[in-house]
């Protein structure tokens, strides 16, 4: 199902929302999507995690395993899984590595991706396939696939009896869009195709976010799930689970996945214990209430800046807090322009706001979180539309 970015009403903040994060009002901060912004809560405990392992660094590491272990089952509940298919990480960056490194590839295979795609996810794929012989091919979603049934038709035209993996968003990340659906998933799986999904957005955007589907599925929860940066999970389906390798050895080597995985010497791991208190804040706040939330000022920010700027909407995945908008023809097209209008919006306006090159007129990303207030979108109209005068 698709809604078009429209002027409705914003919701009403939710009371006290705005304090649980320490943002420089100064700043428009419109881009959560990116780098997430930690609610302060979150980051005491951790400080505290912190502090104790510079009172006593080898009691700390003694016994950190056993505490890792309990965070990630913690972390596993939250999403719906199960903590034996769950291994911590870093990011989805390092997820994409470690599913990579475990993919059979042969000279010939071929894999598929989306034009969707992030660029060092696609990137990364594009290396493995050099490395293997492999043949990478992407399929080019048009900007105005009305809905998630032609996104699924679109990819699956592309699959030959030489596809042996695919790499697909789950949302994407500059068009805001759901596309490795359950039913794609499904029916890839049903032509023996390996399916790898980068969920980098869906912890706490989503209800149900793990797809179940996929042999290989990877998200942030340093994004929308209000960890500490670097803390992502991976998430494999059972019959992978004896078989992962991890990219670096450990002493906790020997326990298999997902030990093994998570394992990288030493390392500052309090991020990983402190995460669950992000899904714990989530909670306790109504994480449908916070969903509901950012969705509807999503949908509202975005159908202001497309009313007031006179841009197109895109077709946008139902229950996001993101959405994309379509910059006119000429503006955005190549990497540098974009960055030149970020840079612009920082410098002139103080947004920090997300556009993204696309042939034929670049895309702008607006983001929606608990701290974020019907005015600022204001601000990104007026200071777009004089920088697109
Ligand atoms: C869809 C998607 N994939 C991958 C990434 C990379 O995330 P990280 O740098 O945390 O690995 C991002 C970051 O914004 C993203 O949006």
């Amino acid at each position: 199902m698709t809604q078009t970015p429209r002027a409705v009403e914003a919701p009403e903040p939710l009371a006290g929302a705005e304090r649980l994060f320490s943002l420089d009002p100064a700043v428009v901060h419109l881009n959560h999507g990116s780098f997430g912004a930690v609610p302060v809560p979150v980051r005491r405990l951790q400080r505290r995690l912190y502090e104790e392992q510079e009172a006593d660094p080898d009691g700390f590491f003694f016994d950190l395993p056993e505490r890792v272990a309990a965070a990630r089952a913690r972390i596993a509940g939250f999403l719906g899984t199960e903590p034996e298919l769950l291994a911590l990480v870093p990011n989805v960056t390092d997820a994409i590595a470690v599913t990579l490194a475990n993919v059979p590839l042969a000279a010939g295979d071929r894999i598929l991706v989306t034009d969707h795609g992030y660029g060092t996810i696609t990137e990364a794929v594009r290396r493995r396939a050099e490395e293997t012989g492999a043949e990478l091919h992407t399929v080019e979603l048009p900007l105005d696939l009305p809905d998630g049934d032609a996104v699924r038709e679109a990819v699956l035209a592309a699959v030959t009896d030489r596809t042996v993996l695919a790499v697909l968003d789950g949302i994407s990340s500059p068009t805001a869009r759901r596309i490795a659906t359950p039913g794609l998933l499904a029916a890839l799986r049903e032509r023996g195709v390996t399916t790898v999904v980068d969920a980098a957005h869906e912890p706490g955007m989503l209800a149900a976010p793990v797809a179940p589907e996929a042999d290989f599925w990877f998200g942030n929860l340093h994004k929308w799930a209000f960890a500490p940066r670097a803390t992502g999970v991976l998430v494999v389906r059972p019959e992978w689970t004896g078989k992962i390798r991890p990219l670096i050895l450990s002493w906790e080597d020997h326990r298999g996945y997902p030990a093994n995985v998570e394992w990288r010497g030493t390392l500052d791991y309090t991020p990983w214990l402190a995460a669950p208190a992000g899904f714990e804040l989530l909670d306790e706040l109504g994480a449908d209430r916070v969903r509901e939330h950012n969705r509807r000022l999503a949908g509202y920010g975005a159908g202001l800046v497309a009313d007031r700027v006179g841009l197109a909407p895109l077709p946008a995945s139902a229950g996001l807090a993101m959405r994309a908008l379509r910059l006119p023809a000429g503006v955005a097209e190549t990497l540098p322009e974009a960055q030149a209008l970020m840079a612009a919006m920082w410098r002139r306006h103080a947004v920090r706001t997300v556009a993204r090159p696309w042939p034929g007129g670049g895309v702008l990303r607006v983001c929606a979180q608990l701290y974020n207030r019907a005015e600022e979108y204001e601000v990104l109209a007026a200071g777009l539309a004089e920088l697109l005068a």
